[in-house]
């Protein structure tokens, strides 16, 4: 019977962080059972401690096994396969662990299995300042937590392939910050600053009630709000290539001054504070009028003049910037005869200006070029500017902010991301010393999909406001949490800049060589088993963790998961079909809306009396009490815990699929509410 049951073996040689042990021969791989818990031995991945009198060192399996077995002087591996290697990784002195290691062990020392109390020494000391995270993978009794000023001021990444729980994994982590772990006698951080780049649109009901949600197509019931993105905003280069394509350097130096003319204007016929006219440039993010630029460029380009002397315009009839209708002149005559062309400032951008007029009419770019109250009249005047837009992001009652781009067309992503970075790094940089600057209320931004526009070739000012957030970043209070499933594109500097790794499952080995060549510890043996973590579980490395960890990241609760599950396909295709409306899908797509609802502005309520007259059915659910429906209106009526709704032009074989579903407020969920125009009784 081992004396010692937690003793695996014994150092037999020291190279540096790497130690070789030689495992006892009375120690059995397999389970050992220690104060009544079983424990796997030699795990790789698993910790061991090698006591050293007043302190013990810890160290990590990275190796089991032959190869682990250290070379014998003649150069041939010792014959045994009783071998282990760890990587060093911390001491603990007292009670607390600390990384680093101030001697290193000696040949026959001691190497001991690391118990669940050992590891709650490490974990369960809930000094301030920890997040919970998930559970040991190993020990699932004993929580993780990380560190939020290192996971803030050092930036982090969480990478994974697809469906491994990323996204997850970011919910869950924010939750936990604003609330505090699901365990603990729920304590957070409330005045967490967090803004989130939800690309996919998959957050805004995981984090309900800590965030406030800004998109496209804002379910004004949930309380979300319009997303609006200035256009004035953005570098004023950038956004006329996006408006009008390809621009020589004169016609951009032309266009630029007139912008920079209109800017001047506007301020100092109504000064913004801390601006300066005589200190403006034309990238100063000052509200102009593009529709009154559209209508000044495009004037001299059609015009045609009655006399030689190009005194008198040929005018028919004239245009309006306001509905973007172009001014009609008379053709121009052939040779010398009259109407003549016009030949001052043509800048030759017909095209161009056809190209913008059709962008400043798509719908689609409505929040970018028609920004609610942030779009300035012909006298480049907004009823809001750029304090309200910062503070309607940064500055409401709850710590999470999630920006949902999902419905931004895609090739206009990348710039934007870079517009809204640029809007809220200067934002915090200039006002750093300010009680709402970055250093009193520092600032996480999380950037979903990174690879998408923080790639080495991405073009547009996304990359480089990242990297100068994770190169400065700290000193002014701005994090950065990169999100990616292609570790590989992203960014070298951006990945190598990051202090804290969330690593979950990835599968890909040029994802695999990155993170390894990009983490801050030395872990072969942990990377190697970055392939084969089930979902949802992680190696956590880095600045914010304590030690290298395999850990399960908090699954949450089922209505706070991200809304990126897949479909069912063997459920849904063998289950009863749903009724079908080809006509709303289409029209879904044209509104490029996918909450676009048929008769969306008739909202006629049942009569009273039909309402109390309608029989609602008893249901049992966690969230619906009870379902009626009145066929001749079409009409859907829900009792919820808190309220009754009801849904118009519902149709009768969708109300007899709800009474037949067995979770009624998940069909509600998927089918109902999104697809149907509702109001509450
Ligand atoms: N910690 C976890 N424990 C259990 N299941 C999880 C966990 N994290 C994610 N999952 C499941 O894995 C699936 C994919 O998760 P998701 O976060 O969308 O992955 P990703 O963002 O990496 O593509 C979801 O169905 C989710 O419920
Ligand atoms: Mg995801």
């Amino acid at each position: 019977m081992n004396i010692k049951p937690t003793l695996l073996g014994h150092v037999g040689a020291v190279a540096g962080a790497a130690i070789s042990v030689r495992l006892s021969p009375n120690v059995a791989s397999g389970i050992a059972i220690i104060g009544g818990k079983s424990y796997r031995i030699g795990q790789v991945g698993s910790f061991v401690r090698i006591p050293q009198g007043y302190h013990d060192l810890y160290g990590i399996v990275a190796e089991v096994g032959a190869n682990a077995a250290p070379a014998t002087p003649q150069g041939q591996p010792e014959v045994s396969d009783r071998w282990m290697t760890i990587q060093l990784v911390g001491e603990i002195v007292g009670t607390s662990f600390e990384r680093g290691i101030s001697q290193y062990p000696n040949v026959r020392d001691e190497v001991h299995l690391v118990t669940e109390e050992d590891l709650a020494v490490i974990y369960g000391t809930q000094d301030g300042g920890q997040v919970l995270i998930g559970r040991l993978a190993s020990a699932e009794g004993i929580p993780v937590r990380i560190d939020l000023d290192k996971l803030v001021t050092r930036h982090s990444a969480v990478l994974g392939s697809t469906g491994a729980g990323k996204s997850t994994t970011v919910s869950s982590l924010l939750r936990s910050i604003a609330l505090g772990g699901d365990a603990e006698a729920a304590q957070g951080f409330p005045s967490a600053r967090i803004l989130l780049l939800d690309i996919h649109g998959e957050y805004g009901r995981a984090l309900e009630s800590v965030s406030t949600v800004f998109r496209i197509n804002p379910n004004a019931g949930a309380g979300e709000l319009p997303l609006h993105i200035p256009f004035w905003a953005l570098d004023p280069a950038e956004l006329l290539a996006f408006l009008m394509g390809k621009l020589d350097d004169k016609q951009l130096t032309q266009i630029l001054d007139r912008i920079m003319d209109y800017k001047v204007k506007a301020v100092s016929a109504q000064p913004a504070p801390g601006l300066d006219v005589n200190s403006m440039t034309a990238d100063s993010p000052s509200p102009y009028s593009l529709k009154k630029l559209w209508s000044e460029l495009l004037d001299p380009e059609v015009r045609t003049w009655l006399d030689q002397q190009r005194l008198q315009p040929a005018l028919d009839e004239a245009g309006d910037p306001q509905t973007l209708k172009a001014p009609k002149y008379r053709p121009h005559g052939a040779g010398s005869a009259a109407p003549f062309i016009n030949q001052v400032g043509v800048l030759g951008i017909r095209r161009q200006l056809d190209q913008m007029r059709s962008r400043l009419l798509d719908r689609q770019y409505d929040f970018l070029l028609h920004p609610g109250d942030w779009e300035p009249d012909l006298d480049s005047q907004s009823l809001k500017g750029l304090p309200e837009l910062l503070e309607a992001w940064l500055g409401h009652s709850k710590p999470i902010t999630i920006l949902d781009l999902s419905g931004i067309p895609s090739p206009v992503v990348a710039r934007l991301i870079g517009a809204i970075l640029r809007i809220i790094y200067e934002g915090l940089f200039w006002g750093r010393d300010k009680s709402e600057g970055g250093i009193a209320r520092p600032l996480l931004v999380v950037m979903e999909e990174a690879h998408r526009y923080l790639s080495k070739d991405a073009d547009g000012p996304a990359r480089e406001m990242v990297q100068r957030i994770v190169k400065e970043g700290r000193k002014f209070g701005i994090g950065a949490m990169v999100v990616s499933q292609r570790p590989s594109e992203v960014d070298d500097t951006i990945l190598s800049q990051c202090g804290t790794f969330v690593a979950l499952r990835l599968s890909n080995s040029a994802d695999r060589t990155k993170v390894q060549a990009s983490l801050p510890d030395n872990l072969a043996g942990v990377i190697d088993s970055l392939p084969v973590l089930r979902v949802g579980e992680a190696v956590i490395t880095g600045e914010a963790a304590r030690l290298p960890i395999r850990c399960r990241i908090t699954l949450p609760r089922e209505e706070h998961r991200p809304n990126s599950e897949d479909p069912a396909v063997a459920k849904r295709w063998m289950g009863d079909r749903l009724p079908e409306d080809y006509g709303r899908l289409a029209a879904s797509w044209r509104a490029q809306s996918p909450t676009w609802t048929t008769l969306r502005v008739i909202r006629t309520k049942l009569p009273q009396q039909e309402i109390e007259a309608m029989e609602r059915e008893l249901v049992v659910s966690s969230n619906v009490v009870s379902i009626g429906y009145e066929p001749t209106t079409s009409t859907l009526e829900v009792e919820f815990k808190n309220g009754v709704y009801q849904y118009y032009n519902v149709p009768d074989a969708m109300y007899q699929q709800l009474m037949a579903a067995a979770s009624k407020g998940q069909f509600i969920n998927t089918y109902i509410k999104p697809a149907y125009p509702c109001s509450r009784v």
